[in-house]
């Protein structure tokens, strides 16, 4: 695709990548209230809004949410995490619900400049529900850690144009099979 003025209006869109190291400097209040405000747009299945959101900024219970899950040692290195807490009742809606505020919590932050790196907790659900203080019928499953991404975040990971299959691999016109030429 060329660069237009369509593509501008995207572009930091395309520049959402999972950032898993930052600079310790916390977020500030009133942008961290607007991506709250943006993830509580979030529409959600039958608009149920079944979502609730633990900001957590303490580094020790950040580092305490980090060592409970394998894939999530990057919640150390963020000055704040949102930690999603679903009803833990209907299976695959409340996944989906929980993927789109994910990812426009995600995208809230990238607006502001921020960098972001979602986690999955469910390895250490259970210690990270006893932390949090979250009824045990519920379900933890995402943290999203954000701040300013430091060196080491903002280090290009992969050549650009490189880290996504092509729309010509993803993307069929009218029918199964029909590629754009
Ligand atoms: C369902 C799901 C679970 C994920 N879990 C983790 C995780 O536990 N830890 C992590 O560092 N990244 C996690 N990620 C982020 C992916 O690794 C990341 O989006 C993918 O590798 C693309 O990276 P990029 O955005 O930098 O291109 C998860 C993403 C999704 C969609």
């Amino acid at each position: 695709m060329t660069d237009t003025i369509a593509t501008d209006r995207t572009r930091f869109l395309r520049h959402l990548r999972q950032v898993r190291s930052f600079d310790p400097a916390p977020v500030a209040p009133e942008v961290l209230d607007d991506i709250l405000e943006v993830a509580r747009w979030t529409g959600s299945s039958q608009n149920q809004q079944e979502w609730q959101l633990i900001v957590v900024t303490d580094p020790e219970t950040l580092r305490l949410i980090s060592e409970a899950s394998p894939s999530a040692g990057h919640l150390a290195r963020a000055p704040l995490a949102v930690v999603i807490v679903m009803p833990g009742e209907r299976r695959i809606t409340e996944a989906f619900d929980e993927g789109r505020i994910t990812e426009r919590t995600m995208l809230a932050a990238t607006a502001h400049g921020l960098g972001c790196g979602m986690a999955w907790l469910e390895a250490g659900e259970a210690a990270v529900k006893e932390l949090l203080r979250v009824p045990s019928e519920h379900k933890v499953r995402t943290a999203i850690a954000i701040g300013t991404p430091d060196a080491a975040g903002r280090r290009r990971k992969a050549a650009p144009g490189t880290a996504r299959r092509p729309l010509s691999e993803t993307v069929h016109y009218e029918r199964w099979g029909a590629r754009r030429t």
